[in-house]
Protein backbone atom coordinates (compact mmCIF):
# COMPACT_ATOMS: atom_id res chain seq x y z
CA UNK A 1 0.00 0.00 0.00
CA UNK A 2 1.34 3.48 -0.64
CA UNK A 3 2.17 5.90 2.29
CA UNK A 4 -0.71 8.37 2.57
CA UNK A 5 -0.59 12.20 2.67
CA UNK A 6 -0.13 12.85 6.56
CA UNK A 7 -2.05 15.63 8.22
CA UNK A 8 -0.80 16.34 11.58
CA UNK A 9 -3.32 18.01 14.39
CA UNK A 10 -6.98 17.62 14.41
CA UNK A 11 -8.49 21.10 14.72
CA UNK A 12 -10.05 23.40 11.93
CA UNK A 13 -6.92 23.39 9.55
CA UNK A 14 -6.72 19.86 9.46
CA UNK A 15 -9.70 18.61 9.63
CA UNK A 16 -10.94 20.92 6.87
CA UNK A 17 -7.76 19.84 4.52
CA UNK A 18 -8.56 16.43 5.11
CA UNK A 19 -12.33 16.94 3.77
CA UNK A 20 -11.24 19.04 1.33
CA UNK A 21 -8.55 16.55 0.07
CA UNK A 22 -11.75 13.42 0.22
CA UNK A 23 -11.47 10.66 -1.79
CA UNK A 24 -7.76 10.89 -1.74
CA UNK A 25 -6.53 9.07 1.38
CA UNK A 26 -4.88 10.92 4.18
CA UNK A 27 -4.47 10.12 7.66
CA UNK A 28 -4.89 12.94 10.64
CA UNK A 29 -2.50 12.18 13.27
CA UNK A 30 -3.80 13.64 16.78
CA UNK A 31 -3.03 14.04 19.92
CA UNK A 32 -5.94 14.14 21.90
CA UNK A 33 -9.59 12.84 20.02
CA UNK A 34 -10.14 14.93 16.94
CA UNK A 35 -11.63 18.57 17.98
CA UNK A 36 -10.50 18.19 21.69
CA UNK A 37 -7.47 19.72 22.21
CA UNK A 38 -7.84 22.28 19.40
CA UNK A 39 -7.86 25.94 19.86
CA UNK A 40 -10.34 26.37 17.24
CA UNK A 41 -12.66 24.39 19.34
CA UNK A 42 -12.39 27.21 22.00
CA UNK A 43 -13.03 30.21 19.12
CA UNK A 44 -15.82 32.00 20.94
CA UNK A 45 -15.28 35.22 17.61
CA UNK A 46 -16.35 33.78 14.41
CA UNK A 47 -15.38 34.00 11.09
CA UNK A 48 -14.52 37.50 9.25
CA UNK A 49 -16.19 37.26 5.55
CA UNK A 50 -16.80 40.44 4.00
CA UNK A 51 -20.38 39.04 2.51
CA UNK A 52 -23.14 42.08 4.19
CA UNK A 53 -23.90 44.62 2.01
CA UNK A 54 -21.75 47.12 1.50
CA UNK A 55 -18.69 45.56 2.49
CA UNK A 56 -15.77 44.24 0.41
CA UNK A 57 -12.38 42.02 0.62
CA UNK A 58 -11.25 45.59 -0.11
CA UNK A 59 -11.93 46.95 2.76
CA UNK A 60 -11.84 43.70 4.70
CA UNK A 61 -7.89 43.71 3.60
CA UNK A 62 -7.58 47.45 4.71
CA UNK A 63 -8.93 46.38 8.01
CA UNK A 64 -6.22 43.82 7.67
CA UNK A 65 -3.41 45.55 6.91
CA UNK A 66 -4.08 48.29 9.83
CA UNK A 67 -4.18 46.06 12.53
CA UNK A 68 -1.45 44.19 10.82
CA UNK A 69 1.04 47.69 11.90
CA UNK A 70 2.97 47.91 8.80
CA UNK A 71 3.80 44.08 8.65
CA UNK A 72 0.71 42.53 6.82
CA UNK A 73 1.55 40.58 3.03
CA UNK A 74 -1.32 42.60 1.29
CA UNK A 75 -1.70 40.76 -1.72
CA UNK A 76 -1.93 37.57 0.25
CA UNK A 77 -4.51 39.26 3.21
CA UNK A 78 -6.70 40.35 -0.78
CA UNK A 79 -6.70 36.71 -1.42
CA UNK A 80 -7.52 35.31 1.54
CA UNK A 81 -10.27 38.10 2.06
CA UNK A 82 -11.72 36.96 -1.28
CA UNK A 83 -12.11 33.56 -0.50
CA UNK A 84 -13.96 33.79 2.51
CA UNK A 85 -17.54 33.96 1.30
CA UNK A 86 -16.79 30.35 -0.12
CA UNK A 87 -15.34 28.92 2.36
CA UNK A 88 -18.29 29.99 4.48
CA UNK A 89 -20.28 28.58 2.13
CA UNK A 90 -18.61 25.01 2.19
CA UNK A 91 -18.59 25.47 5.67
CA UNK A 92 -22.48 25.72 5.92
CA UNK A 93 -22.17 22.82 3.40
CA UNK A 94 -20.45 20.59 5.91
CA UNK A 95 -23.42 21.62 8.64
CA UNK A 96 -21.80 24.19 10.38
CA UNK A 97 -25.07 26.57 12.15
CA UNK A 98 -24.31 30.07 11.42
CA UNK A 99 -26.63 32.44 12.80
CA UNK A 100 -29.25 33.33 10.30
CA UNK A 101 -32.31 35.98 11.08
CA UNK A 102 -35.81 34.93 9.68
CA UNK A 103 -35.15 35.29 6.09
CA UNK A 104 -32.10 33.02 5.87
CA UNK A 105 -29.84 35.43 5.75
CA UNK A 106 -26.54 35.19 7.66
CA UNK A 107 -26.42 37.41 10.94
CA UNK A 108 -22.68 39.47 10.59
CA UNK A 109 -21.48 41.30 13.78
CA UNK A 110 -19.05 43.41 14.47
CA UNK A 111 -15.59 43.21 16.39
CA UNK A 112 -12.99 46.12 17.23
CA UNK A 113 -10.51 47.50 14.30
CA UNK A 114 -13.57 45.77 11.79
CA UNK A 115 -15.26 49.21 9.76
CA UNK A 116 -18.15 46.54 8.82
CA UNK A 117 -20.20 43.97 10.59
CA UNK A 118 -18.28 40.70 8.81
CA UNK A 119 -18.34 38.45 11.79
CA UNK A 120 -20.52 34.99 11.20
CA UNK A 121 -20.96 33.07 14.34
CA UNK A 122 -22.62 30.64 16.01
CA UNK A 123 -25.21 31.64 19.18
CA UNK A 124 -23.12 34.23 20.60
CA UNK A 125 -19.63 32.69 21.65
CA UNK A 126 -20.18 29.28 20.52
CA UNK A 127 -18.48 29.42 17.03
CA UNK A 128 -15.73 27.75 17.74
CA UNK A 129 -17.33 24.65 19.04
CA UNK A 130 -20.01 24.68 16.53
CA UNK A 131 -17.66 24.82 13.70
CA UNK A 132 -15.85 21.38 14.92
CA UNK A 133 -18.70 19.61 15.87
CA UNK A 134 -19.50 20.03 12.49
CA UNK A 135 -16.33 19.13 10.73
CA UNK A 136 -15.71 16.05 13.19
CA UNK A 137 -19.23 14.74 12.20
CA UNK A 138 -18.28 14.85 8.65
CA UNK A 139 -14.61 13.01 8.88
CA UNK A 140 -16.22 10.82 10.91
CA UNK A 141 -18.41 9.59 8.47
CA UNK A 142 -15.82 10.28 5.39
CA UNK A 143 -13.96 6.98 4.46
CA UNK A 144 -11.06 8.04 3.01
CA UNK A 145 -9.84 9.77 6.22
CA UNK A 146 -8.03 7.86 8.84
CA UNK A 147 -7.79 9.13 11.79
CA UNK A 148 -5.19 8.22 14.80
CA UNK A 149 -5.80 9.70 17.99
CA UNK A 150 -3.69 9.81 20.90
CA UNK A 151 -0.48 10.37 18.25
CA UNK A 152 2.08 13.17 19.38
CA UNK A 153 4.05 14.11 16.56
CA UNK A 154 7.91 14.32 17.85
CA UNK A 155 9.71 14.92 14.43
CA UNK A 156 9.67 14.78 10.80
CA UNK A 157 11.73 12.30 8.44
CA UNK A 158 13.61 13.99 5.70
CA UNK A 159 15.47 12.00 3.04
CA UNK A 160 17.66 14.02 0.65
CA UNK A 161 15.61 17.62 0.38
CA UNK A 162 12.14 16.14 0.96
CA UNK A 163 10.29 15.29 4.18
CA UNK A 164 8.48 11.62 3.46
CA UNK A 165 7.31 10.92 7.24
CA UNK A 166 6.37 11.20 10.51
CA UNK A 167 7.69 10.03 13.95
CA UNK A 168 4.90 9.57 15.93
CA UNK A 169 4.21 8.21 19.81
CA UNK A 170 0.89 6.90 20.85
CA UNK A 171 -1.02 6.94 23.94
CA UNK A 172 -0.86 10.14 24.09
CA UNK A 173 2.99 10.72 23.66
CA UNK A 174 3.88 8.21 26.75
CA UNK A 175 4.21 5.17 24.53
CA UNK A 176 7.47 3.15 25.16
CA UNK A 177 8.29 3.33 21.14
CA UNK A 178 7.74 6.21 18.87
CA UNK A 179 6.83 5.08 15.21
CA UNK A 180 8.07 6.49 12.17
CA UNK A 181 5.00 6.93 9.76
CA UNK A 182 5.68 7.18 6.07
CA UNK A 183 4.16 9.83 4.60
CA UNK A 184 3.40 10.91 0.47
CA UNK A 185 3.11 14.84 1.97
CA UNK A 186 3.04 16.26 5.59
CA UNK A 187 0.50 18.76 6.24
CA UNK A 188 1.54 20.42 9.80
CA UNK A 189 -2.00 21.68 11.56
CA UNK A 190 -0.43 21.73 14.92
CA UNK A 191 -1.98 25.02 16.29
CA UNK A 192 -0.34 27.55 18.23
CA UNK A 193 2.48 28.25 21.03
CA UNK A 194 0.04 28.95 23.83
CA UNK A 195 1.62 26.21 26.22
CA UNK A 196 5.68 27.78 26.75
CA UNK A 197 3.85 30.48 28.53
CA UNK A 198 2.11 30.84 31.81
CA UNK A 199 -0.99 31.63 31.40
CA UNK A 200 -2.31 31.25 27.97
CA UNK A 201 -6.35 30.81 26.27
CA UNK A 202 -5.13 28.01 24.19
CA UNK A 203 -5.54 23.83 25.03
CA UNK A 204 -2.53 22.26 26.65
CA UNK A 205 -2.15 20.17 22.99
CA UNK A 206 -0.75 23.72 21.80
CA UNK A 207 2.71 23.74 23.07
CA UNK A 208 4.77 25.15 19.87
CA UNK A 209 5.78 21.79 18.61
CA UNK A 210 4.91 22.01 14.67
CA UNK A 211 7.10 24.91 14.77
CA UNK A 212 10.19 22.77 16.38
CA UNK A 213 9.25 19.98 13.63
CA UNK A 214 9.45 22.50 10.84
CA UNK A 215 12.73 23.77 11.71
CA UNK A 216 14.56 20.95 12.43
CA UNK A 217 13.47 19.65 8.81
CA UNK A 218 14.71 23.28 7.90
CA UNK A 219 12.21 25.05 7.13
CA UNK A 220 11.94 28.50 7.48
CA UNK A 221 10.01 30.19 10.42
CA UNK A 222 9.10 33.88 9.64
CA UNK A 223 7.94 36.39 12.52
CA UNK A 224 8.19 34.21 15.29
CA UNK A 225 8.63 37.20 17.88
CA UNK A 226 4.43 38.14 17.31
CA UNK A 227 2.61 36.80 19.98
CA UNK A 228 -0.52 38.03 20.72
CA UNK A 229 -1.81 38.34 24.06
CA UNK A 230 -5.51 38.41 24.56
CA UNK A 231 -6.15 41.31 27.59
CA UNK A 232 -8.85 39.83 28.97
CA UNK A 233 -8.62 35.93 30.08
CA UNK A 234 -10.79 35.23 33.19
CA UNK A 235 -8.42 35.34 36.13
CA UNK A 236 -9.55 32.37 38.03
CA UNK A 237 -6.01 31.13 38.46
CA UNK A 238 -6.86 27.87 36.15
CA UNK A 239 -5.03 26.35 33.40
CA UNK A 240 -5.54 27.12 30.46
CA UNK A 241 -7.53 30.56 31.26
CA UNK A 242 -10.96 30.93 30.19
CA UNK A 243 -11.80 33.32 27.41
CA UNK A 244 -13.76 37.26 28.08
CA UNK A 245 -14.68 37.37 24.09
CA UNK A 246 -13.53 40.50 23.00
CA UNK A 247 -17.70 40.85 21.76
CA UNK A 248 -18.15 41.99 25.40
CA UNK A 249 -16.28 44.85 25.06
CA UNK A 250 -17.71 45.52 21.82
CA UNK A 251 -20.70 45.41 23.39
CA UNK A 252 -20.03 48.12 25.65
CA UNK A 253 -18.26 46.36 28.81
CA UNK A 254 -15.79 48.36 30.49
CA UNK A 255 -12.30 47.73 32.16
CA UNK A 256 -12.31 48.87 35.68
CA UNK A 257 -9.51 49.13 38.45
CA UNK A 258 -10.32 47.44 41.84
CA UNK A 259 -12.35 50.66 42.88
CA UNK A 260 -14.41 50.81 39.65
CA UNK A 261 -11.95 53.23 37.75
CA UNK A 262 -12.07 52.92 33.63
CA UNK A 263 -8.54 52.54 32.96
CA UNK A 264 -8.65 52.42 29.08
CA UNK A 265 -9.51 56.17 28.12
CA UNK A 266 -6.70 57.42 29.27
CA UNK A 267 -4.47 55.34 27.48
CA UNK A 268 -6.42 55.53 23.73
CA UNK A 269 -8.91 57.37 22.51
CA UNK A 270 -10.78 54.35 21.58
CA UNK A 271 -10.97 52.91 25.45
CA UNK A 272 -11.76 49.85 25.43
CA UNK A 273 -11.99 49.16 21.80
CA UNK A 274 -8.29 49.68 21.26
CA UNK A 275 -5.86 47.27 19.11
CA UNK A 276 -5.61 43.88 21.22
CA UNK A 277 -2.27 44.62 21.86
CA UNK A 278 -2.25 48.03 23.72
CA UNK A 279 -5.34 47.11 25.57
CA UNK A 280 -3.42 43.49 27.13
CA UNK A 281 -0.50 46.32 28.17
CA UNK A 282 -3.03 48.85 29.71
CA UNK A 283 -4.58 45.51 31.83
CA UNK A 284 -1.12 44.05 32.31
CA UNK A 285 0.15 47.64 33.70
CA UNK A 286 -3.02 47.87 36.35
CA UNK A 287 -2.14 44.49 37.62
CA UNK A 288 1.30 45.55 38.36
CA UNK A 289 0.83 48.55 39.79
CA UNK A 290 -1.45 46.72 41.91
CA UNK A 291 -4.86 47.83 41.26
CA UNK A 292 -6.14 44.72 39.85
CA UNK A 293 -8.33 44.58 36.50
CA UNK A 294 -11.66 43.64 35.79
CA UNK A 295 -14.08 43.46 33.17
CA UNK A 296 -17.58 45.19 34.22
CA UNK A 297 -20.31 44.00 31.57
CA UNK A 298 -22.99 45.05 34.47
CA UNK A 299 -24.49 47.71 32.59
CA UNK A 300 -23.31 46.81 28.57
CA UNK A 301 -24.89 43.35 29.40
CA UNK A 302 -26.49 42.88 32.42
CA UNK A 303 -29.23 39.86 32.68
CA UNK A 304 -28.58 39.35 28.89
CA UNK A 305 -25.60 37.70 29.78
CA UNK A 306 -26.20 33.78 30.29
CA UNK A 307 -28.32 33.73 27.19
CA UNK A 308 -25.80 36.22 24.88
CA UNK A 309 -22.25 34.48 25.86
CA UNK A 310 -23.10 31.23 27.47
CA UNK A 311 -19.54 29.97 27.30
CA UNK A 312 -17.89 32.94 29.26
CA UNK A 313 -20.98 32.51 32.17
CA UNK A 314 -20.48 29.05 32.43
CA UNK A 315 -16.74 29.70 33.16
CA UNK A 316 -17.60 32.94 35.56
CA UNK A 317 -20.02 31.01 37.43
CA UNK A 318 -17.86 27.49 38.00
CA UNK A 319 -15.81 30.44 39.89
CA UNK A 320 -18.45 31.71 41.93
CA UNK A 321 -18.31 34.60 40.09
CA UNK A 322 -21.97 35.97 38.77
CA UNK A 323 -20.92 38.76 35.36
CA UNK A 324 -24.58 39.89 35.69
CA UNK A 325 -23.74 41.69 39.13
CA UNK A 326 -20.11 41.06 39.57
CA UNK A 327 -17.09 42.27 37.47
CA UNK A 328 -14.92 40.00 35.99
CA UNK A 329 -11.65 39.38 37.07
CA UNK A 330 -8.99 39.39 33.93
CA UNK A 331 -5.80 39.42 33.02
CA UNK A 332 -3.37 39.16 29.52
CA UNK A 333 -3.06 35.44 28.50
CA UNK A 334 -1.01 34.41 25.31
CA UNK A 335 -4.05 33.34 22.57
CA UNK A 336 -2.31 33.79 19.34
CA UNK A 337 0.82 33.23 17.30
CA UNK A 338 1.04 35.25 14.27
CA UNK A 339 4.89 34.16 13.37
CA UNK A 340 5.19 30.41 12.57
CA UNK A 341 6.34 28.26 9.40
CA UNK A 342 7.06 30.15 6.77
CA UNK A 343 4.42 29.37 4.01
CA UNK A 344 3.65 30.37 0.39
CA UNK A 345 0.34 31.30 -1.24
CA UNK A 346 -0.16 27.62 -1.81
CA UNK A 347 0.65 26.70 2.04
CA UNK A 348 3.89 25.17 0.66
CA UNK A 349 6.49 25.52 3.55
CA UNK A 350 10.40 25.96 1.85
CA UNK A 351 10.81 22.71 2.59
CA UNK A 352 10.32 19.96 -0.38
CA UNK A 353 6.88 17.87 0.77
CA UNK A 354 5.82 19.86 4.01
CA UNK A 355 2.75 22.15 4.00
CA UNK A 356 1.36 24.02 6.82
CA UNK A 357 -1.87 25.67 7.41
CA UNK A 358 -3.38 27.60 10.59
CA UNK A 359 -2.14 28.78 13.68
CA UNK A 360 1.27 26.88 12.80
CA UNK A 361 2.01 28.83 9.68
CA UNK A 362 2.73 32.44 8.79
CA UNK A 363 1.26 33.29 5.53
CA UNK A 364 1.59 36.86 5.96
CA UNK A 365 -2.10 37.69 6.58
CA UNK A 366 -1.80 38.79 10.31
CA UNK A 367 1.48 41.08 10.45
CA UNK A 368 2.54 41.88 13.60
CA UNK A 369 -0.69 41.86 14.93
CA UNK A 370 -3.59 39.60 13.87
CA UNK A 371 -7.04 41.27 13.38
CA UNK A 372 -9.53 39.47 15.47
CA UNK A 373 -11.63 36.45 13.64
CA UNK A 374 -9.39 35.95 10.93
CA UNK A 375 -7.70 33.33 12.22
CA UNK A 376 -10.29 30.70 11.59
CA UNK A 377 -10.66 32.48 8.04
CA UNK A 378 -6.75 32.00 7.49
CA UNK A 379 -6.90 28.55 8.34
CA UNK A 380 -10.52 27.39 6.23
CA UNK A 381 -8.82 29.70 3.41
CA UNK A 382 -4.83 27.80 3.34
CA UNK A 383 -6.33 24.56 3.91
CA UNK A 384 -8.35 24.37 0.79
CA UNK A 385 -5.41 26.16 -1.33
CA UNK A 386 -3.52 23.20 0.29
CA UNK A 387 -5.70 20.27 -0.67
CA UNK A 388 -6.08 22.03 -4.20
CA UNK A 389 -2.37 22.03 -4.38
CA UNK A 390 -1.51 18.60 -2.98
CA UNK A 391 -4.46 17.20 -5.75
CA UNK A 392 -2.23 19.30 -8.26
CA UNK A 393 1.03 17.78 -7.64
CA UNK A 394 3.21 14.68 -8.31
CA UNK A 395 3.54 13.11 -5.38
CA UNK A 396 6.36 9.89 -4.45
CA UNK A 397 5.10 6.41 -3.98
CA UNK A 398 6.77 5.06 -0.35
CA UNK A 399 5.59 1.47 1.14
CA UNK A 400 3.37 2.80 3.81
CA UNK A 401 4.89 -0.01 6.21
CA UNK A 402 5.80 2.06 9.66
CA UNK A 403 8.75 1.17 11.50
CA UNK A 404 10.31 1.70 14.47
CA UNK A 405 12.16 5.27 15.43
CA UNK A 406 15.83 4.44 16.68
CA UNK A 407 16.62 7.25 17.11
CA UNK A 408 14.20 8.91 19.14
CA UNK A 409 14.61 9.96 22.73
CA UNK A 410 13.35 6.92 24.71
CA UNK A 411 10.06 9.54 25.87
CA UNK A 412 8.09 11.32 24.88
CA UNK A 413 7.34 13.29 28.45
CA UNK A 414 9.53 12.49 31.15
CA UNK A 415 8.45 12.76 34.32
CA UNK A 416 12.07 14.62 35.45
CA UNK A 417 10.97 17.10 32.52
CA UNK A 418 7.90 18.49 35.03
CA UNK A 419 10.09 20.93 36.68
CA UNK A 420 11.71 21.86 33.18
CA UNK A 421 8.41 22.91 31.79
CA UNK A 422 7.38 25.08 34.83
CA UNK A 423 10.44 26.97 34.62
CA UNK A 424 9.86 27.12 30.77
CA UNK A 425 6.38 29.02 31.19
CA UNK A 426 7.23 31.20 33.93
CA UNK A 427 10.33 32.33 31.54
CA UNK A 428 8.18 32.75 29.18
CA UNK A 429 6.12 34.80 30.51
CA UNK A 430 8.21 37.07 32.43
CA UNK A 431 10.48 37.61 29.99
CA UNK A 432 9.15 37.06 26.22
CA UNK A 433 5.43 38.19 27.18
CA UNK A 434 3.72 41.02 27.00
CA UNK A 435 6.46 43.20 27.94
CA UNK A 436 9.92 42.60 27.04
CA UNK A 437 13.58 44.10 26.82
CA UNK A 438 17.21 43.00 25.85
CA UNK A 439 18.06 42.31 28.93
CA UNK A 440 15.10 39.67 29.74
CA UNK A 441 15.38 38.96 26.26
CA UNK A 442 19.00 37.78 26.65
CA UNK A 443 18.64 35.98 29.79
CA UNK A 444 15.53 34.02 28.39
CA UNK A 445 17.84 32.52 25.60
CA UNK A 446 20.25 31.74 28.45
CA UNK A 447 17.87 30.22 30.34
CA UNK A 448 16.14 28.02 27.60
CA UNK A 449 19.29 26.61 26.34
CA UNK A 450 20.50 25.48 30.37
CA UNK A 451 16.74 24.02 30.22
CA UNK A 452 17.57 22.38 26.93
CA UNK A 453 20.82 20.70 28.15
CA UNK A 454 18.52 19.57 31.06
CA UNK A 455 15.65 18.01 29.55
CA UNK A 456 15.04 14.37 28.83
CA UNK A 457 11.63 13.97 26.82
CA UNK A 458 11.10 14.71 22.88
CA UNK A 459 8.02 17.07 24.05
CA UNK A 460 9.78 19.32 26.17
CA UNK A 461 12.82 19.48 24.12
CA UNK A 462 10.56 20.67 20.93
CA UNK A 463 9.13 23.09 23.24
CA UNK A 464 12.42 24.57 24.18
CA UNK A 465 13.39 24.52 20.32
CA UNK A 466 10.24 26.48 19.86
CA UNK A 467 11.02 29.27 22.94
CA UNK A 468 14.48 29.73 21.75
CA UNK A 469 13.10 30.89 17.74
CA UNK A 470 10.56 33.24 19.47
CA UNK A 471 13.11 34.61 22.14
CA UNK A 472 15.69 34.85 19.52
CA UNK A 473 13.64 36.58 17.17
CA UNK A 474 12.36 39.05 19.74
CA UNK A 475 16.02 39.56 21.24
CA UNK A 476 16.88 40.70 17.26
CA UNK A 477 13.75 43.31 16.77
CA UNK A 478 14.79 45.69 18.67
CA UNK A 479 11.70 47.97 17.91
CA UNK A 480 8.33 47.89 19.08
CA UNK A 481 5.66 46.54 16.76
CA UNK A 482 2.18 45.10 17.29
CA UNK A 483 2.32 41.90 19.61
CA UNK A 484 6.20 42.50 19.92
CA UNK A 485 6.47 45.56 22.81
CA UNK A 486 9.65 46.53 23.65
CA UNK A 487 10.18 48.78 26.76
CA UNK A 488 13.74 49.24 25.63
CA UNK A 489 12.89 50.44 22.20
CA UNK A 490 8.92 51.31 22.74
CA UNK A 491 8.21 53.00 19.34
CA UNK A 492 8.25 50.84 15.37
CA UNK A 493 11.40 51.26 13.65
CA UNK A 494 11.42 51.83 9.76
CA UNK A 495 14.45 49.86 9.26
CA UNK A 496 12.76 47.10 10.66
CA UNK A 497 9.40 47.48 8.26
CA UNK A 498 9.46 43.92 7.15
CA UNK A 499 8.89 40.10 8.35
CA UNK A 500 11.75 38.29 10.37
CA UNK A 501 12.72 35.34 8.90
CA UNK A 502 15.08 32.63 10.88
CA UNK A 503 15.54 29.01 10.95
CA UNK A 504 17.45 27.20 13.73
CA UNK A 505 21.10 28.37 12.86
CA UNK A 506 20.39 32.19 12.54
CA UNK A 507 18.29 34.89 13.47
CA UNK A 508 17.97 37.59 10.74
CA UNK A 509 15.79 39.53 8.82
CA UNK A 510 16.01 38.84 5.09
C1 LIG B 1 -12.31 36.88 21.17
O1 LIG B 1 -13.44 36.42 21.02
O2 LIG B 1 -12.04 37.79 21.94
C2 LIG B 1 -11.20 36.27 20.40
C3 LIG B 1 -11.45 36.33 18.96
C4 LIG B 1 -10.17 36.16 18.21
O3 LIG B 1 -9.13 35.97 18.81
O4 LIG B 1 -10.20 36.27 16.97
Amino acid sequence: MAAPIIIVGGGLAGLFCALKLSPRPVTVLAAAPIGEGASSSWAQGGVAAAMSEGDSAEKHTADTVVAGAGLVDEAVALGMAREASDRIHDLLAYGVPFDKDLEGHLVQSREAAHSERRIVRVRGDMAGKAIMEALVAAVRKTPSITVLEGEVAEGLVRSGDRVNGVVSRGEGGRAAIARVLPAAAVVLATGGVGHLFAVTTNPPQANGHGVALAAQAGALIADAEFVQFHPTAIDIGRDPAPLATEALRGDGAWLVDREGRRFMQAIHPDGELAPRDIVARGVFAEIAAGRGAFLDCRQAVGAEFPERFPTVYAACMQAGIDPVTQPIPVAPAEHYHMGGVWTDVRGRSTVAGLWAAGEVASTGVHGANRLASNSLLEAVVFAARIAADLGSTPLPMLDAEPRTADDAPASGFASEDEPVLARLRQTMSARVGVIRDGAGLAEACREITAMTAEAQGATVRNMLTTATLIAASALARTESRGGHYRSDYPEPNPLFARRSRLNLSEARFL
